[in-house]
């Protein structure tokens, strides 16, 4: 595997794979790889002859009371991760290298989409995101690139930007990757004391039989949030940020759960705010 710290470097590298016919599979991520950025990973190598994966702590995404220096780190581990699973690049920019001096132009995904959810309790994420991401897709032109439903909002706010801006990529939603005992795989697990990460469960527990519930026939959006609110309140150092039930394509609220839908959660447990969801066809 090739580690480039350059923009150049990598705009040559990739260039050279493409004409001799190659595909590229690129998966953007900010490092501290878990398994479940690595399934992320493998069905990029399964798809594509070339797989490039960046590492890069994207300052614009964070709030400014947010984990940004503080943001876990293991380039050896991951290094040896990415290795192991036979990425070509992993490409490993400097924030100089990504924003310059005089850096001055955004990627903002308007309206309704970015207003909910995360985009709501987290002002500018969704810009920083969509920023970055663009800056990347034009860095590694790749044919395909691989993102998690557990951002599920990232998802959709990504796959918007593609179609608005006629981006020539094919974004591939993979699906979200547990623990053996429920709860969603996360960087941010690793600040999780013994207790809080049993505590932890609620979220992904509540999902669960937020979907039994579902499927037993109640439609009535308010009480299956109710259901899940209640669920979490049972750790009672649990801060929720939100509960919501949305459209899964547009994410506009819904009152009554009919169709493809989107369950959306976000939690303080301890010091960590953790997000799960789970998406239901009904
Ligand atoms: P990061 O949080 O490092 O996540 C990188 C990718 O891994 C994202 O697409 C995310 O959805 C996916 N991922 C994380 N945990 C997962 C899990 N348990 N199961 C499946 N996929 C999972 O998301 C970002 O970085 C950044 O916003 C980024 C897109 C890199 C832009 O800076």
């Amino acid at each position: 595997m090739k580690i480039i710290h350059s923009v150049e470097a990598l705009r040559q590298a990739v260039k050279t794979e493409k004409k001799v016919g190659k595909s590229v599979g690129f998966v953007p991520t900010m490092g501290f790889l878990h398994e479940g950025h690595m399934s992320l990973v493998k069905a990029a190598k399964k798809d594509n002859d070339f797989v490039v994966a960046s590492i890069f702590v994207n300052p614009t995404q964070f709030g400014e009371n947010e984990d940004l220096d503080a943001y876990p780190k293991d380039l050896e581990g991951d290094q040896n991760k990415l290795e192991q699973e036979g990425v070509d690049i992993l490409f490993y920019p400097t924030v100089e290298e990504m924003y310059p001096k005089g850096y001055s132009t955004y990627v903002s995904v308007e309206g309704d989409m970015t207003g909910v959810l995360c985009g709501s309790s987290r002002p500018g994420h969704f810009r920083g995101v969509a920023t970055i991401v663009t800056k990347l897709f034009n860095m590694v032109a790749p044919d395909r690139a691989y993102f998690g439903q557990k951002d599920a909002q990232q998802v959709s706010v990504i796959e918007r930007m593609v179609k608005d801006l006629n981006m020539d990529l094919e974004i591939i939603p993979c699906p979200i990757h547990r623990e053996a005992d429920g709860l969603a795989m996360s960087s941010r697990n690793t600040y999780l004391n013994e207790k809080e990460r049993k505590d932890a469960l609620v979220l992904s527990q509540s999902l669960f039989e937020a979907k039994e519930t579902i499927l037993s026939g109640e439609r009535r959006a308010n009480k299956i949030i109710e259901g899940i609110i209640d669920k979490i309140s049972t750790v009672d150092y649990a801060i929720i940020d939100y509960v919501e039930i949305v459209d899964a394509l547009t994410l506009h609220k819904i009152d009554e759960i009919k169709g493809d839908i989107l369950i959306a959660i976000a939690v303080k447990v301890g010091k960590p705010r953790l997000i799960d969801n789970l998406r239901l066809e009904v």
